[in-house]
């Protein structure tokens, strides 16, 4: 059986953590790609990588490159191409110049993977997952934004640091777009079953909710850059739910055209993920308070698009 192939496209940290993660849980062979002026830093990051193998015991191939023929065949694509914001900056200024290097990505992966799942990372996220669907032209189905993966667990942590219960234990779910604005549901939160309103009072939760919201920025105000480890670990979740067709829920930027009541958007959704990409978008019934903080952070994510169809016209 020949393995699949994932490529991640930007050797930068999120991406070479994205390849770290694929060939530590060997889902296939890695291909990192970066700029021409890069080739060398993702030739040598693949190297490094590669050489784990015999340690971590993976027998996938990493290789890094600048060449798009490379990334032909790919089942999944990991779009993490992209300046990261900086101590001050929200991930919404970062629009014009990602928006021109997600769309050269986009035309490439077109070209050359066109039957690939595009797994999009690149900030502002809810807006480069429109970028990228609309420049390759692909099915909505095949294009998905990483961020409730990371959001989700982010709460997940900060719940069980509070609760001092295990991770693996909690369940939880988020809905919207990956920004301050994302609308955590803590009546769906549980500790194995038991719902977590029972177990911490509510402004325990609440703290835990605004921490995951203003996580990202916690993290660049620390180190002076953008977090790479947990949203390259959201990624290859994903990748790895589409290359294994495990059929997993993942909250997951995901279009959306009736459900939700979104009308033909990406928007943060609990999103069934299989060798089909975005199998599915699982609908359920919000409280009204609910729907309301989702119209609220849908409508953040349509004004974003909307900036991009503005600047780039030929993206409306
Ligand atoms: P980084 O600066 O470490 O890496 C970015 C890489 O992209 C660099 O190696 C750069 O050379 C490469 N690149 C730039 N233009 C390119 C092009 N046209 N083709 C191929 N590669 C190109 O940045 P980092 O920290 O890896 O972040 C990458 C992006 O991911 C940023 O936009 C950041 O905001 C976003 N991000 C998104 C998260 C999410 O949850 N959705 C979480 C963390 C970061
Ligand atoms: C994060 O949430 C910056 O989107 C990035 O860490």
């Amino acid at each position: 059986m020949q393995r699949a192939k994932i490529s991640v496209i930007g050797a930068g940290n999120v991406g070479a953590t994205c390849a770290h993660w694929a060939a530590a849980k060997e889902l296939g062979d890695v291909v990192l790609l970066d700029i021409p002026d890069r080739e060398g830093v993702a030739k040598g990051k693949a190297l490094d990588l590669a050489c784990c193998g015999p340690i971590e015991r993976f027998d996938c191939k990493v290789i890094g490159t600048a060449d798009y023929k490379d990334i032909a065949g790919s089942e999944v694509v990991i779009l993490t191409a992209g300046l990261p914001r900086k101590p001050g900056m929200s991930r919404d200024d970062l629009i014009e110049t990602n928006v021109k290097i997600v769309r050269s990505v986009s035309e490439k992966i077109a070209e050359f993977a066109p039957r690939a799942k595009v797994i999009v990372v690149s900030n502002p996220l809810d807006a480069m997952v429109y970028t990228a669907w609309k420049v390759t032209g692909f099915a909505t189905n095949q294009v998905v934004g990483q961020a409730g993966a990371l959001d989700v667990a982010r709460y997940r942590a900060f719940l069980a640091m509070e609760i001092g219960c295990s991770i693996e234990d909690i369940s939880a779910l988020l809905l919207g777009g990956h920004g301050d604005d994302m609308v955590p549901l803590p009546r769906l939160t549980s500790v194995h079953g038991v719902p977590v309103t029972d177990l911490l009072p509510a402004e325990k939760i609440t703290a835990c909710v605004e921490r995951a919201k203003a996580g990202g920025g916690e993290i660049v105000k620390l180190m002076g850059t953008s977090a790479y480890y947990a949203p390259a670990s959201g990624s290859v979740q994903m990748a790895e739910a589409i290359i294994k067709d495990k059929k997993r829920i993942i909250p997951s930027a995901a279009y959306c055209g009736k459900e939700f009541g979104v009308g033909g958007y990406f928007v943060g959704v609990p999103a069934v993920l299989g060798a089909g990409g975005v199998e599915k978008v699982v609908e359920f019934k919000l409280t009204a308070e609910e729907q309301k903080l989702f119209n609220e952070s849908a409508s953040h994510v349509k004004d974003l698009v909307a900036v991009v169809q503005k600047m780039f016209p030929d993206l409306a």
